[in-house]
């Protein structure tokens, strides 16, 4: 095993791009995508000019959060084909150059997997302590006030064995007892097992919820609550969230992963405050995660001034050498182009692929697909289902890439398992120079070429009048990025040679056009 540390590690100036299985490309005509579908599509990813495919959960599960609940960590569901298909995607996606990342869901399983079943089935059982198991307080409630994500008690009852099981999401989502020496080995097993086969990565699923507090204190109220809001806000997650255990643990998930030479990468989901998020990198010695998700592009205002300050504080919270992220939606927000528009949603694309720091596209995104209306009878997402109307459910960001215009937009010769829309077609966005693909495609490429971009140092040089102008520097090589969020034009200062515009036709030299974003030499 070598350990040396390489000056410019891959995933630095990488492109990460997020699949969803179920919505990419069906090849069995059962309405739902697959491996063999994702094999299929490869040629998209790579024109898309991206790195590295981050592959949501295709494990066995009985998909009560869709893929998020799994009953065995070390093979493929039926429904997204098996071993070999994922062998021979491992084995395409690297013939292409492409490095794959797979989901681990570390912090709890189904209930249908068989260590659950062990566990709940005696107080006795081996593997009773796999899990986090409570007496209930007094008069039978639950241990205490802990709220699931998805809505009501964290706890459920055994009516069996007389004990509440612990789930921060369903309560077919029992939370794996971390804090046990075998479920810690047999977890990074799971790692191991993924390695062996061939993956690059892992995006650590959930991980902020990995290891609650031993001593069960309840949370504690949020004043910020309001009815209407996600039931799980109304507390704080002082106890249940980003305890001290969190970080011992994703050292010991990046010691398997250091264990593999080239080193392997590890993503971490934790949703926190900057300084919680910054903590997965691991201290000083940045033996965490290299990349804890950045996600504050999806929370933020979108105008110049407080994108700069997020970026600002960003980076000056990054402990010493660490890398930065950046994140504009995943498989459970709003989409992008939905909350701002599709003209501004160009100006994202050049914000997202012009930051110093690792990009996520997700799927889509790349199109400008904004959120598709789901029909009642179509809903799936139990956060919708146990919270309904309250624009909770997930189901109009999941929806299938719409690839040409043939049925079914050519993702399935069956019944979809979600509506198509919500963009033009990949085929039709190949044949249109300004397209949302088109830009995504130039944006990759423009950033493949500038070491300034992928690698190089980044200053603000202004953020007023709704325009954020920054420089990003690499050797002697400067160039100038500057943002328009309005739709007026706006006078510019910088007059460098255009290498890149988000508007059509060529720009005039010192005004930008309305929610134009430009790239210039310095
Ligand atoms: C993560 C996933 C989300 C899932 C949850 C529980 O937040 O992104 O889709 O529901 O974990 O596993």
């Amino acid at each position: 095993m070598t350990h040396s540390p390489d000056a410019t590690p891959w995933w630095r100036s990488a492109v990460v791009y997020q699949i969803y299985p179920r919505s990419y490309q069906d090849t069995t005509g059962d309405g739902v995508g697959d491996l063999a579908g994702i094999a299929r599509r490869l040629d998209h990813v790579v024109a898309l000019g991206v790195d590295a495919i981050w592959i949501s959960p295709f494990y066995p599960s009985p998909m009560r959060d869709f893929g998020y609940d799994v009953s065995d960590y070390c093979a493929v569901d039926p429904i997204f084909g098996t071993l070999t298909d994922f062998d021979d995607l491992v084995a395409a996606a690297h013939a292409r150059g492409l490095k794959l990342l797979l989901d681990f869901v570390p912090s709890h399983t189904s209930d249908a997997h068989p260590w659950f079943r062990e566990s709940r089935a005696s107080r006795q059982s081996a593997k009773r302590d796999w899990y986090v198991w409570a007496d209930p307080a007094p008069g039978g409630w639950p241990p205490n006030n802990w709220l699931s994500e998805f809505g009501g008690p964290a706890w459920s009852l055994d009516e069996a064995t007389g004990q509440y099981w612990l789930h921060i999401y369903l309560r077919e989502q029992p939370a794996l007892n971390w804090r046990n020496p075998a479920v810690q080995a047999a977890m990074l097993d799971v790692m191991r097992f993924w390695f062996d086969r061939g993956v690059d990565g892992f995006r650590v699923d959930a991980v902020e919820h990995l290891v609650p507090s031993a001593a069960l204190t309840d949370n504690p109220p949020d004043p910020a609550w309001r009815p209407g809001m996600q039931e799980a806000r109304a507390l704080q997650r002082a106890y249940t969230a980003h305890q001290p255990e969190v970080f011992d643990a994703a050292r010991a998930m990046r010691r398997v992963a250091r264990d593999y030479a080239p080193e392997r990468l590890l993503i971490g989901e934790a949703y926190g405050t900057l300084a919680e998020v910054m903590a997965y990198y691991g201290g000083e010695g940045l033996d965490g995660f290299q990349l804890p998700f950045n996600f504050q592009l999806i929370f933020a205002d979108w105008n110049a001034a407080s994108i700069a300050r997020m970026v600002e504080g960003y980076e000056a919270a990054l402990p010493a050498g660490a890398w930065p992220n950046w994140v504009m939606g995943n498989h459970d927000r709003p989409r992008i182009a939905g909350r701002i528009g599709p003209a501004q949603a160009r100006v994202a694309a050049m914000l997202l692929l012009t930051l110093r720091g690792t990009p996520t596209i997700y799927q889509g995104e790349e199109l400008g697909m904004v959120d598709v209306p789901i029909p009642p009878g179509m809903v799936h997402d139990p956060m919708e289902k146990n919270a309904p109307g309250q624009g909770l459910g997930r189901d109009p960001v999941r929806t299938p890439i719409p690839w040409d215009e043939g049925s079914n937009a050519g993702f399935t010769t069956g019944v979809p398992w979600l509506p198509i829309g919500g963009a033009a077609p990949v085929s039709a966005q190949e044949r249109d120079p300004e397209s949302m693909l088109a830009l995504y495609r130039r944006l990759t490429a423009l950033r493949r070429a500038e070491p300034a971009l992928s690698l190089g140092a980044y200053r603000t040089l202004s953020a007023s009048d709704d325009v954020l102008v920054f420089e990003r520097r690499h050797g002697a090589r400067r160039l100038v990025v500057a943002l328009n969020f309005s739709d007026a034009e706006r006078p510019l200062g910088h007059r460098g040679a255009v290498l890149l515009s988000t508007r059509a036709g060529a720009p005039a030299a010192e005004r930008l056009a309305p929610n134009e974003g430009r790239v210039m030499e310095g």
